[in-house]
């Protein structure tokens, strides 16, 4: 019933991926400057590693990622979402072969959330990388419930569990009833920055001083300094690894 498959052998669902999976979103995400460089290659080397989950042809989630060499150490892990792009693309232009994918984005349609599909979409693109020869499935997670707490370090809210041992955070939760494991802080994962009037635009709010201040749907503070006329939002996420 469920099938997942490669984003370029359903460009009848392009249009309405574009606008259901850009809607939860805040609008700072698509303004790391550090990916730019990246993305139209990304889309021209690695085709098959985006998707579609459809069900009886209804878009119901999509899914991107990309392949890197990784040692399988904490150390040589990239620094995060911006960093694995980098290196995926320049690994590629280097014909260095690589055994990892890397998950970059997943996100299901808003009126068929919590229903499970995030698991069918994660369980479908790691076997589809192990059939593929990347043995090793990582990934750089944006743990959903964070931008409730935006003041807690990352390597803190890691922690946090419930009482029954699982993370706190839904979206690592199902990562890890999945078989991942936490694997470290990812404190720098993107990096945003924009005029003042950028963010006010971004966030729909005025930055009338200079200071840190808490933003819809930010998982850490964004510092405004008024005289220099920007504003420095660092996104911090954590490394899963797949079984
Ligand atoms: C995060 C996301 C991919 C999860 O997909 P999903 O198919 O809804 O996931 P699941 O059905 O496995 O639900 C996972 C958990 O989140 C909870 N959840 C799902 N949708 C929710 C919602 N809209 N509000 C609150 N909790 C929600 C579920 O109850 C579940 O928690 P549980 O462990 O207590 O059962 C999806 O919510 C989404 O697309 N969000 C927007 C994009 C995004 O943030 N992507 C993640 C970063 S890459």
């Amino acid at each position: 019933m469920y099938e997942l498959i490669p984003a370029a052998e359903g460009p009848q669902y392009d249009a309405e991926a574009e606008q259901r999976f850009a809607e939860d979103w805040p609008e700072f995400i698509f303004h790391d400057e550090g990916v730019t460089p990246y993305r139209e290659r990304r889309v021209e080397y690695f085709p098959d590693w985006e998707f579609y989950l459809v069900a009886e042809d209804r878009l119901i989630a999509g899914c991107w990622g990309v392949p890197i060499a990784w040692d399988g150490t904490v150390a040589d892990l990239p620094g995060g979402f911006t960093d694995s792009l980098a290196r995926s693309v320049t690994s590629y232009e280097e014909n260095v072969v690589p055994n990892t994918f890397v998950l970059m984005a997943a996100a299901v349609r808003s009126d068929e959330q919590g229903r499970g599909h995030a698991g069918r979409v994660i369980t479908a693109v790691r076997d589809r990388a192990v059939d593929k020869g990347l043995s090793q499935v990582i990934a750089p997670v944006r743990p959903t419930l964070k931008s409730s707490y935006p003041l807690t370090p990352i390597e803190t809210f890691m922690t946090w569990t419930r009482a029954d041992g699982l993370p706190l955070d839904p979206w690592l939760r199902t990562h890890v009833r999945l078989g991942a494991k936490l694997l470290a802080p990812a404190p720098a994962s993107q990096t945003m920055t924009g005029s003042v009037e950028d963010w006010e635009k971004w966030t729909k709010l005025a930055f009338p001083s200079t200071g840190t201040y808490t933003i819809p749907d930010g998982l850490t503070t964004l510092a405004i300094d008024r005289e220099a006329d920007t504003g420095l939002y660092i996104e911090p996420n954590i490394w899963l690894r797949h079984a």
